[in-house]
Protein backbone atom coordinates (compact mmCIF):
# COMPACT_ATOMS: atom_id res chain seq x y z
CA UNK A 1 0.00 0.00 0.00
CA UNK A 2 1.47 3.34 -0.88
CA UNK A 3 1.79 5.68 1.90
CA UNK A 4 3.03 9.45 0.50
CA UNK A 5 -0.44 11.33 -0.47
CA UNK A 6 -2.26 10.92 2.92
CA UNK A 7 -0.92 14.21 4.90
CA UNK A 8 -2.52 12.83 8.13
CA UNK A 9 -3.56 14.93 10.55
CA UNK A 10 -2.01 15.49 14.52
CA UNK A 11 0.05 13.17 13.58
CA UNK A 12 3.90 12.75 12.76
CA UNK A 13 3.55 11.76 9.55
CA UNK A 14 7.27 10.35 9.13
CA UNK A 15 7.31 8.16 12.01
CA UNK A 16 4.52 6.93 11.48
CA UNK A 17 4.91 5.82 7.59
CA UNK A 18 7.95 4.26 8.82
CA UNK A 19 5.44 1.96 11.07
CA UNK A 20 1.89 2.02 9.97
CA UNK A 21 -0.71 1.67 12.52
CA UNK A 22 -3.28 0.59 10.24
CA UNK A 23 -7.08 -0.43 11.55
CA UNK A 24 -9.28 -2.41 9.18
CA UNK A 25 -12.11 -3.14 11.14
CA UNK A 26 -14.22 -2.64 14.81
CA UNK A 27 -16.94 -4.12 17.04
CA UNK A 28 -17.94 -3.66 20.30
CA UNK A 29 -14.77 -2.66 22.58
CA UNK A 30 -12.36 -4.09 19.99
CA UNK A 31 -10.06 -2.47 17.12
CA UNK A 32 -8.70 -4.93 14.51
CA UNK A 33 -5.18 -4.22 12.63
CA UNK A 34 -5.10 -4.65 8.96
CA UNK A 35 -2.57 -7.77 9.44
CA UNK A 36 -5.25 -9.29 12.12
CA UNK A 37 -4.00 -8.45 15.62
CA UNK A 38 -7.03 -7.30 18.28
CA UNK A 39 -7.10 -4.20 20.25
CA UNK A 40 -8.87 -2.95 23.09
CA UNK A 41 -10.43 0.31 22.80
CA UNK A 42 -9.77 2.30 25.38
CA UNK A 43 -10.15 5.80 24.26
CA UNK A 44 -13.35 5.47 22.37
CA UNK A 45 -11.74 5.76 19.17
CA UNK A 46 -11.33 9.41 19.40
CA UNK A 47 -13.86 10.22 22.68
CA UNK A 48 -16.80 9.47 19.97
CA UNK A 49 -17.92 5.58 20.20
CA UNK A 50 -20.11 5.85 23.50
CA UNK A 51 -21.75 3.02 22.46
CA UNK A 52 -19.20 0.90 21.54
CA UNK A 53 -18.05 -0.48 17.71
CA UNK A 54 -20.74 -1.14 14.53
CA UNK A 55 -23.65 -0.97 16.85
CA UNK A 56 -26.50 -2.62 14.76
CA UNK A 57 -28.99 -0.11 15.38
CA UNK A 58 -26.47 2.68 13.78
CA UNK A 59 -25.25 0.53 11.44
CA UNK A 60 -28.69 -0.22 10.47
CA UNK A 61 -30.12 3.42 10.27
CA UNK A 62 -27.04 5.13 8.45
CA UNK A 63 -27.70 2.46 5.41
CA UNK A 64 -31.31 2.31 4.84
CA UNK A 65 -30.85 6.27 4.94
CA UNK A 66 -28.31 6.18 2.56
CA UNK A 67 -30.31 4.29 0.23
CA UNK A 68 -33.57 6.17 1.02
CA UNK A 69 -31.96 9.68 0.94
CA UNK A 70 -28.27 10.53 0.58
CA UNK A 71 -28.70 14.61 0.62
CA UNK A 72 -31.16 16.92 1.47
CA UNK A 73 -30.52 20.80 1.54
CA UNK A 74 -30.61 22.34 5.06
CA UNK A 75 -31.36 26.35 3.78
CA UNK A 76 -34.73 27.23 3.53
CA UNK A 77 -35.17 23.27 3.45
CA UNK A 78 -35.27 20.42 5.74
CA UNK A 79 -36.56 16.85 6.54
CA UNK A 80 -37.92 15.13 9.05
CA UNK A 81 -34.93 13.36 10.49
CA UNK A 82 -33.67 16.37 11.43
CA UNK A 83 -36.08 17.65 13.13
CA UNK A 84 -36.83 13.94 15.08
CA UNK A 85 -33.14 14.37 16.28
CA UNK A 86 -33.34 17.85 17.78
CA UNK A 87 -36.35 16.73 19.55
CA UNK A 88 -34.68 13.31 20.87
CA UNK A 89 -31.48 15.25 21.50
CA UNK A 90 -32.80 18.41 23.43
CA UNK A 91 -34.76 15.58 25.65
CA UNK A 92 -31.34 14.92 27.14
CA UNK A 93 -29.94 18.53 27.53
CA UNK A 94 -30.33 20.69 30.73
CA UNK A 95 -33.35 22.12 31.64
CA UNK A 96 -34.14 25.26 29.55
CA UNK A 97 -31.85 24.30 26.29
CA UNK A 98 -34.49 23.79 24.31
CA UNK A 99 -32.74 24.47 20.69
CA UNK A 100 -30.43 22.18 18.75
CA UNK A 101 -28.31 24.11 15.95
CA UNK A 102 -26.30 21.28 13.67
CA UNK A 103 -22.81 21.47 12.70
CA UNK A 104 -20.38 18.82 11.19
CA UNK A 105 -17.59 18.66 13.93
CA UNK A 106 -16.92 19.91 17.30
CA UNK A 107 -14.87 22.80 15.64
CA UNK A 108 -17.65 24.06 13.76
CA UNK A 109 -20.15 23.66 17.07
CA UNK A 110 -17.37 26.04 18.81
CA UNK A 111 -17.30 28.44 16.06
CA UNK A 112 -20.95 28.56 16.11
CA UNK A 113 -21.36 29.58 19.10
CA UNK A 114 -19.16 31.72 19.64
CA UNK A 115 -21.31 33.37 16.41
CA UNK A 116 -24.27 33.41 18.15
CA UNK A 117 -23.14 34.67 21.27
CA UNK A 118 -22.04 37.57 19.32
CA UNK A 119 -24.92 38.01 17.25
CA UNK A 120 -27.11 37.24 20.24
CA UNK A 121 -25.67 40.89 22.19
CA UNK A 122 -25.74 42.56 18.86
CA UNK A 123 -29.51 41.62 18.26
CA UNK A 124 -30.68 42.65 21.66
CA UNK A 125 -28.79 45.98 21.70
CA UNK A 126 -25.34 45.41 23.25
CA UNK A 127 -23.18 45.16 19.98
CA UNK A 128 -20.57 46.42 22.07
CA UNK A 129 -20.17 42.83 23.62
CA UNK A 130 -17.75 41.95 21.13
CA UNK A 131 -14.55 40.30 23.49
CA UNK A 132 -14.66 36.27 23.80
CA UNK A 133 -12.28 34.79 26.89
CA UNK A 134 -11.12 31.24 26.80
CA UNK A 135 -8.92 29.68 28.93
CA UNK A 136 -5.49 28.30 28.45
CA UNK A 137 -4.86 24.77 28.17
CA UNK A 138 -8.03 24.57 26.32
CA UNK A 139 -9.20 23.00 23.19
CA UNK A 140 -11.90 24.06 21.27
CA UNK A 141 -10.83 22.50 17.61
CA UNK A 142 -8.95 24.16 15.50
CA UNK A 143 -10.75 26.88 13.24
CA UNK A 144 -9.61 29.89 13.75
CA UNK A 145 -12.46 31.03 16.70
CA UNK A 146 -11.84 28.08 18.68
CA UNK A 147 -8.29 28.31 18.19
CA UNK A 148 -8.06 31.83 19.08
CA UNK A 149 -10.20 30.84 22.64
CA UNK A 150 -8.22 27.43 23.02
CA UNK A 151 -5.11 27.88 24.82
CA UNK A 152 -2.75 25.21 23.80
CA UNK A 153 0.42 26.69 22.59
CA UNK A 154 1.86 24.28 19.71
CA UNK A 155 -1.83 24.42 18.33
CA UNK A 156 -1.39 28.29 18.35
CA UNK A 157 1.89 29.23 17.36
CA UNK A 158 2.03 29.03 14.09
CA UNK A 159 -1.13 30.32 13.14
CA UNK A 160 -0.49 34.45 13.19
CA UNK A 161 -2.95 36.85 15.09
CA UNK A 162 -6.03 34.74 14.92
CA UNK A 163 -9.23 36.71 16.60
CA UNK A 164 -9.19 39.95 17.69
CA UNK A 165 -10.13 40.95 21.50
CA UNK A 166 -9.92 37.63 22.84
CA UNK A 167 -8.31 36.74 26.23
CA UNK A 168 -8.00 33.90 29.04
CA UNK A 169 -8.38 33.10 32.24
CA UNK A 170 -5.78 30.99 33.49
CA UNK A 171 -5.67 27.14 33.72
CA UNK A 172 -7.19 24.92 36.34
CA UNK A 173 -3.79 22.41 36.89
CA UNK A 174 -2.58 22.24 39.94
CA UNK A 175 0.09 19.24 41.09
CA UNK A 176 1.29 20.78 43.25
CA UNK A 177 -2.08 20.84 45.22
CA UNK A 178 -4.39 18.30 43.83
CA UNK A 179 -2.04 15.44 42.59
CA UNK A 180 -3.82 11.96 42.92
CA UNK A 181 -7.13 13.39 43.50
CA UNK A 182 -9.75 11.07 43.37
CA UNK A 183 -12.86 12.78 41.27
CA UNK A 184 -12.93 16.82 41.54
CA UNK A 185 -10.06 18.38 42.99
CA UNK A 186 -10.53 20.35 46.33
CA UNK A 187 -8.18 22.93 45.47
CA UNK A 188 -8.85 25.75 42.95
CA UNK A 189 -12.84 27.35 42.61
CA UNK A 190 -10.68 30.29 43.51
CA UNK A 191 -9.05 30.34 39.97
CA UNK A 192 -12.71 31.19 38.93
CA UNK A 193 -12.06 34.60 39.77
CA UNK A 194 -9.22 35.31 37.22
CA UNK A 195 -12.77 35.75 35.32
CA UNK A 196 -13.38 39.26 37.46
CA UNK A 197 -9.65 40.63 36.44
CA UNK A 198 -10.50 40.28 33.08
CA UNK A 199 -13.42 42.04 33.91
CA UNK A 200 -11.72 44.73 35.62
CA UNK A 201 -9.07 44.73 32.75
CA UNK A 202 -11.43 44.95 30.04
CA UNK A 203 -14.77 46.29 31.70
CA UNK A 204 -17.69 43.72 31.68
CA UNK A 205 -20.09 45.58 29.16
CA UNK A 206 -17.24 44.64 26.26
CA UNK A 207 -17.25 40.38 27.16
CA UNK A 208 -19.52 38.67 25.14
CA UNK A 209 -18.85 34.88 26.44
CA UNK A 210 -16.45 32.85 27.92
CA UNK A 211 -15.91 29.36 26.67
CA UNK A 212 -14.61 26.35 29.01
CA UNK A 213 -14.49 22.55 28.31
CA UNK A 214 -16.46 21.23 32.15
CA UNK A 215 -13.23 18.61 31.88
CA UNK A 216 -10.45 19.27 29.32
CA UNK A 217 -10.14 16.38 27.67
CA UNK A 218 -7.62 17.00 24.42
CA UNK A 219 -5.17 18.98 26.20
CA UNK A 220 -4.96 16.34 29.12
CA UNK A 221 -7.66 15.43 31.31
CA UNK A 222 -7.75 18.66 33.41
CA UNK A 223 -10.88 18.33 36.21
CA UNK A 224 -12.68 21.35 37.63
CA UNK A 225 -11.83 21.70 41.00
CA UNK A 226 -15.00 21.48 43.64
CA UNK A 227 -17.05 24.95 42.93
CA UNK A 228 -14.45 26.49 40.03
CA UNK A 229 -17.64 26.19 37.31
CA UNK A 230 -20.54 27.57 39.99
CA UNK A 231 -18.16 30.37 40.48
CA UNK A 232 -17.98 31.39 36.73
CA UNK A 233 -21.70 30.85 36.37
CA UNK A 234 -22.05 33.18 39.23
CA UNK A 235 -19.42 35.54 37.59
CA UNK A 236 -20.99 35.42 34.31
CA UNK A 237 -24.60 36.06 35.70
CA UNK A 238 -23.06 39.28 37.21
CA UNK A 239 -21.74 40.52 34.36
CA UNK A 240 -24.77 39.73 31.68
CA UNK A 241 -21.77 37.64 29.85
CA UNK A 242 -22.92 34.12 28.19
CA UNK A 243 -21.24 31.26 29.86
CA UNK A 244 -20.60 28.50 26.90
CA UNK A 245 -19.56 24.91 27.89
CA UNK A 246 -17.71 23.19 25.41
CA UNK A 247 -19.36 19.39 26.33
CA UNK A 248 -17.47 18.17 22.46
CA UNK A 249 -16.00 14.73 25.04
CA UNK A 250 -17.85 15.48 28.14
CA UNK A 251 -21.11 14.90 26.07
CA UNK A 252 -23.73 11.83 26.40
CA UNK A 253 -22.41 9.67 29.29
CA UNK A 254 -19.11 10.38 29.71
CA UNK A 255 -19.48 11.64 33.24
CA UNK A 256 -21.48 9.16 33.98
CA UNK A 257 -25.15 12.16 33.07
CA UNK A 258 -25.92 12.34 29.96
CA UNK A 259 -24.10 16.38 29.64
CA UNK A 260 -21.24 17.09 32.48
CA UNK A 261 -23.75 20.30 32.92
CA UNK A 262 -25.89 17.97 34.42
CA UNK A 263 -23.17 16.11 36.39
CA UNK A 264 -21.66 19.31 37.90
CA UNK A 265 -24.92 21.12 38.60
CA UNK A 266 -24.23 24.36 36.42
CA UNK A 267 -26.11 24.97 33.26
CA UNK A 268 -24.35 26.79 30.47
CA UNK A 269 -26.16 29.19 27.96
CA UNK A 270 -24.93 27.42 25.35
CA UNK A 271 -23.48 23.79 24.92
CA UNK A 272 -21.02 22.33 22.01
CA UNK A 273 -21.54 18.90 21.14
CA UNK A 274 -19.94 16.37 18.63
CA UNK A 275 -18.51 12.96 18.60
CA UNK A 276 -20.91 10.91 20.96
CA UNK A 277 -23.61 12.39 19.10
CA UNK A 278 -23.49 10.36 16.47
CA UNK A 279 -21.69 7.52 18.02
CA UNK A 280 -18.32 8.65 15.79
CA UNK A 281 -20.07 6.56 13.05
CA UNK A 282 -20.87 9.75 10.76
CA UNK A 283 -19.82 13.66 11.15
CA UNK A 284 -21.85 15.69 13.27
CA UNK A 285 -21.49 18.03 15.86
CA UNK A 286 -24.64 20.62 17.50
CA UNK A 287 -24.99 23.83 19.49
CA UNK A 288 -27.41 23.23 22.18
CA UNK A 289 -29.01 26.69 22.89
CA UNK A 290 -31.46 28.11 25.70
CA UNK A 291 -34.43 29.15 24.47
CA UNK A 292 -34.55 33.08 25.81
CA UNK A 293 -30.99 33.01 23.09
CA UNK A 294 -33.18 31.20 20.60
CA UNK A 295 -36.41 33.02 20.95
CA UNK A 296 -33.98 36.93 20.72
CA UNK A 297 -33.44 35.94 17.35
CA UNK A 298 -36.61 35.71 16.69
CA UNK A 299 -37.79 38.95 15.15
CA UNK A 300 -38.31 40.95 11.99
CA UNK A 301 -40.26 40.60 9.23
CA UNK A 302 -40.79 36.10 9.25
CA UNK A 303 -39.57 36.16 5.52
CA UNK A 304 -36.12 36.79 6.54
CA UNK A 305 -33.70 34.71 7.46
CA UNK A 306 -32.58 35.02 11.40
CA UNK A 307 -29.09 34.08 11.91
CA UNK A 308 -26.86 34.33 8.85
CA UNK A 309 -24.69 30.69 9.37
CA UNK A 310 -24.80 27.75 8.28
CA UNK A 311 -23.57 24.58 6.63
CA UNK A 312 -24.00 22.63 3.67
CA UNK A 313 -23.54 19.65 5.96
CA UNK A 314 -25.59 20.79 8.53
CA UNK A 315 -28.23 18.03 9.65
CA UNK A 316 -27.28 15.75 6.99
CA UNK A 317 -29.41 13.28 6.63
CA UNK A 318 -26.96 10.47 7.27
CA UNK A 319 -25.77 12.15 9.97
CA UNK A 320 -29.31 12.10 11.50
CA UNK A 321 -29.46 8.96 11.28
CA UNK A 322 -27.34 7.90 12.61
CA UNK A 323 -27.74 10.35 15.66
CA UNK A 324 -31.33 8.63 15.84
CA UNK A 325 -29.97 5.13 15.73
CA UNK A 326 -26.90 6.16 18.66
CA UNK A 327 -29.32 7.95 20.91
CA UNK A 328 -31.60 4.80 20.79
CA UNK A 329 -28.87 2.69 21.94
CA UNK A 330 -27.99 4.83 24.58
CA UNK A 331 -31.51 4.76 26.15
CA UNK A 332 -31.80 1.27 25.76
CA UNK A 333 -29.07 0.03 27.24
CA UNK A 334 -28.92 3.13 29.80
CA UNK A 335 -25.43 3.83 28.66
CA UNK A 336 -25.69 8.06 29.29
CA UNK A 337 -25.66 7.24 33.15
CA UNK A 338 -23.57 3.79 32.81
CA UNK A 339 -20.57 6.03 33.71
CA UNK A 340 -21.31 5.99 37.14
CA UNK A 341 -21.81 3.14 38.24
CA UNK A 342 -18.21 2.05 36.81
CA UNK A 343 -16.21 5.42 38.15
CA UNK A 344 -15.31 3.71 41.04
CA UNK A 345 -14.08 0.60 40.45
CA UNK A 346 -12.57 2.66 37.40
CA UNK A 347 -10.76 5.04 39.64
CA UNK A 348 -9.61 2.31 41.88
CA UNK A 349 -8.06 0.43 39.05
CA UNK A 350 -6.61 3.47 37.72
CA UNK A 351 -5.07 4.82 40.98
CA UNK A 352 -3.48 1.05 41.61
CA UNK A 353 -0.57 2.33 38.68
CA UNK A 354 0.15 5.09 41.30
CA UNK A 355 4.03 4.44 42.77
CA UNK A 356 5.20 3.78 39.25
CA UNK A 357 7.99 5.21 38.06
CA UNK A 358 7.32 8.51 36.88
CA UNK A 359 3.95 8.59 37.25
CA UNK A 360 3.47 12.35 38.48
CA UNK A 361 0.01 12.31 38.60
CA UNK A 362 -3.70 10.01 38.34
CA UNK A 363 -7.04 11.89 37.82
CA UNK A 364 -10.57 10.33 37.13
CA UNK A 365 -13.82 11.17 36.71
CA UNK A 366 -16.91 8.97 34.99
CA UNK A 367 -15.14 7.06 32.19
CA UNK A 368 -12.45 9.66 31.81
CA UNK A 369 -9.04 8.97 33.35
CA UNK A 370 -5.75 10.71 33.21
CA UNK A 371 -1.93 9.66 34.15
CA UNK A 372 0.81 12.26 33.63
CA UNK A 373 4.21 11.19 33.51
CA UNK A 374 7.63 12.74 34.26
CA UNK A 375 8.83 14.09 30.84
CA UNK A 376 12.00 12.91 29.79
CA UNK A 377 14.69 15.56 30.27
CA UNK A 378 14.67 17.50 27.20
CA UNK A 379 12.59 15.78 25.45
CA UNK A 380 9.01 16.36 26.05
CA UNK A 381 6.18 14.07 24.84
CA UNK A 382 8.38 11.31 24.38
CA UNK A 383 7.99 8.97 27.11
CA UNK A 384 4.06 8.90 27.01
CA UNK A 385 4.23 8.29 23.22
CA UNK A 386 6.73 5.05 24.14
CA UNK A 387 3.40 3.85 26.31
CA UNK A 388 1.09 4.73 23.21
CA UNK A 389 3.24 2.83 20.59
CA UNK A 390 3.97 -0.45 23.41
CA UNK A 391 0.54 -0.04 24.52
CA UNK A 392 -0.16 -0.80 21.05
CA UNK A 393 1.87 -3.46 20.27
CA UNK A 394 0.37 -5.23 23.19
CA UNK A 395 -2.92 -4.32 22.12
CA UNK A 396 -4.59 -1.70 24.12
CA UNK A 397 -5.49 1.55 22.30
CA UNK A 398 -4.53 4.57 24.46
CA UNK A 399 -4.19 8.31 23.66
CA UNK A 400 -1.44 11.04 25.10
CA UNK A 401 -1.06 14.82 25.24
CA UNK A 402 2.54 16.11 25.97
CA UNK A 403 3.42 13.61 28.78
CA UNK A 404 -0.19 12.98 29.64
CA UNK A 405 -2.14 9.74 28.91
CA UNK A 406 -5.74 9.72 28.68
CA UNK A 407 -8.18 6.99 28.77
CA UNK A 408 -12.23 7.13 27.98
CA UNK A 409 -13.11 3.55 26.95
CA UNK A 410 -16.55 2.93 25.49
CA UNK A 411 -19.26 3.48 27.87
CA UNK A 412 -20.35 -0.17 27.43
CA UNK A 413 -16.71 -1.34 29.04
CA UNK A 414 -16.95 -4.25 31.44
CA UNK A 415 -14.68 -4.43 34.49
CA UNK A 416 -12.46 -7.52 33.27
CA UNK A 417 -11.52 -4.90 30.16
CA UNK A 418 -10.54 -2.31 32.90
CA UNK A 419 -8.17 -4.51 34.06
CA UNK A 420 -6.87 -5.36 31.08
CA UNK A 421 -6.42 -1.81 30.20
CA UNK A 422 -4.73 -0.83 33.86
CA UNK A 423 -2.61 -3.99 33.25
CA UNK A 424 -1.40 -2.99 29.89
CA UNK A 425 -0.76 0.33 31.05
CA UNK A 426 1.35 -0.59 33.70
CA UNK A 427 3.50 -2.92 31.94
CA UNK A 428 4.35 -0.12 29.64
CA UNK A 429 4.63 2.32 31.88
CA UNK A 430 7.34 0.11 33.30
CA UNK A 431 9.12 -0.48 30.29
CA UNK A 432 8.78 2.96 29.94
CA UNK A 433 11.02 4.04 32.89
C1 LIG B 1 -13.52 20.07 23.79
C2 LIG B 1 -13.34 19.94 22.32
N1 LIG B 1 -13.82 20.89 21.51
C3 LIG B 1 -13.70 20.82 20.18
C4 LIG B 1 -13.06 19.75 19.59
C5 LIG B 1 -12.91 19.70 18.11
O1 LIG B 1 -13.69 18.73 17.55
P1 LIG B 1 -13.43 18.27 16.02
O2 LIG B 1 -12.10 17.59 16.00
O3 LIG B 1 -14.60 17.38 15.74
O4 LIG B 1 -13.46 19.50 15.19
C6 LIG B 1 -12.58 18.71 20.40
C7 LIG B 1 -11.90 17.55 19.80
O5 LIG B 1 -11.35 16.71 20.44
C8 LIG B 1 -12.70 18.82 21.80
O6 LIG B 1 -12.18 17.88 22.62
Amino acid sequence: MKLDAYWMPFTANRQFKKAPRLLARSSGMHYWTHDGRQILDGVAGLWCVNAGHARPRIVQAIQQQAAEMGFAPPFQMAHPKAFELAEEAVKLAPAGMTKLFFTNSGSESVDTALKMALAYHRVRGEGHRTRLIGRERGYHGVNFGGLSVGGIVSNRKMFGAMLAGVDHIRHTHDLSRNAFSVGQPENGADLADDLERLCALHDPSTIAAVIVEPIAGSAGVFLPPKGYLQRLREICDRHGILLIFDEVITGFGRTGQPFAAQTFGVTPDLMTVAKGLTNGCVPMGGVFVKQVIHDTFMNGPEHLIEFFHGYTYSAHPLACAAGLGTLATYAEEGLLTRAATLQGYFGEALHSLKGLPNVIDIRNLGLVGGIELQPIAGEPAKRAFNVFLDCFDKGVLVRTTGDIIALSPPLIVERQQIDQMVDMLRGAIQRAA
